[in-house]
């Protein structure tokens, strides 16, 4: 039995880069997980805190037999194929394995009477934004399937409240960065979108960072981003969970830093940070990107209690980089 709750943390894409991080921080807490992946994405030994099963949530058989050997007291949520290039090339994959599969387990919970859900969702529900910091109540138009696949769980979650009593917070984060602090565990996604990877590979493989775009209506003419490092997010999460456990109301929450950062920002504390010059060529702008993302995280503040951490960004890039760099050259 849990030491927190009564019955186990069920982690669904606990291998994945965010999911593991959640897995270490529940564990710390004194909550017993069980993470369940089918290691598409996911990487085994990034779970290294609590019990792990491998399988596909698009399995319904497999997710009956998973809540049959585990006492379940809450679900989170993080698996997702979550590629937005390739949401638009192959929309059936997304709307597959994002709506459908989370479908499944859904009616499983309910089947076997687990009613407390926390969900990964993200700013790309919002689409182009209107205003900026983006509020939870910014209107949603996803201008991509990833985006909308992720809108439609949260109208699924609003249903299924209503008719089912269905306890669930959906998180939207912006732009998680950064890695365990103690370096346990990090970003790990083949192949990788994400900008402060890859301004880490450009510095550890000599391969040019492509800066998509510096002629945007900011600053330095680069994309501004919110970053939020991944610690954070995690005992965003846990806050989330101890609201429901204690009886709590579904919410939604943003989850960001409240600052925005550009790419050449990035750049520039990557250097400062390591030392190393960041080699890299401006492309031309990519369809669908907008000049600034940036969160308005003050709800799950004022709400949750939360508060980020590691908010500095020399901090994230830090984290980021102690995982990176020591991976790479304790391989030389
Ligand atoms: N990384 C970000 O900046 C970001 C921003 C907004 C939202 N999100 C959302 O947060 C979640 C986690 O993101 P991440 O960066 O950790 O991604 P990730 O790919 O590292 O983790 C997702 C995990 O889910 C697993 N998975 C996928 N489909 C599965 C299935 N059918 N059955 C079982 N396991 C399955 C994968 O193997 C992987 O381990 C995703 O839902 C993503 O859409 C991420």
């Amino acid at each position: 039995m849990s030491a927190k709750s009564k019955g186990k943390i069920l982690v669904v894409g606990g291998a994945g880069y965010i999911g593991s991080h959640a897995v270490k921080e529940l564990n710390r807490q004194g909550y017993e997980t069980v993470t369940f992946d089918n290691l598409v994405y996911g990487h085994r030994d990034a779970v290294k805190w609590g019990a792990f099963e491998e399988g596909d949530m698009a399995n319904e058989a497999r997710l009956r037999e998973l809540f049959s050997s585990h006492e379940i007291a809450a679900v989170m949520h993080f698996a997702a194929y979550a590629y937005v290039g390739e949401s638009v090339t192959d929309p059936e994959k997304y709307y597959f394995n994002n709506v459908a599969a989370t479908l499944n387990l859904l009616k499983v919970m309910r089947a076997f009477g687990v009613d407390k859900f926390i969900f990964s969702s993200t700013c790309a529900t919002y689409g182009e934004p209107q205003v900026v910091p983006i509020p939870e109540n910014h209107p949603q138009n996803p201008i991509n399937p990833y985006g909308m696949s992720k809108l439609m769980v949260e109208k699924i979650l609003a249903d299924y409240g209503r008719a089912y009593k269905l306890k669930s917070i959906a998180f939207r984060y912006f732009n998680a960065a950064g890695a365990d602090p103690e370096g346990e565990i990090g970003e790990r996604h083949d192949p990788e979108t994400h900008l402060i990877p890859l301004v880490m590979e450009a510095i550890l493989g000599g391969r040019k960072l492509k800066i998509f775009g510096d002629d945007y209506a900011t600053e330095d003419g680069t994309c501004v981003r919110d970053y939020i490092h991944v610690v954070d997010l995690a005992r965003a999460h846990i806050l989330g969970l101890e609201k429901l456990l204690a009886g709590g109301e579904s919410a939604v929450y943003n989850l960001g830093n409240g600052n925005g950062y550009s790419v050449k920002q990035i750049i520039e504390t990557t250097e400062k940070v390591t030392g190393r010059k960041v080699p890299y060529d401006v492309a031309p702008r990519r369809e669908g990107d907008p000049a600034a993302l940036i969160g308005s995280a003050g709800k799950a503040v004022s709400e949750l209690g939360w508060k980020p951490e590691f908010a500095d960004i020399e901090r994230i890039v830090e984290t980021a980089w102690n995982w990176h760099g020591s991976r790479v050259e304790s391989k030389v």
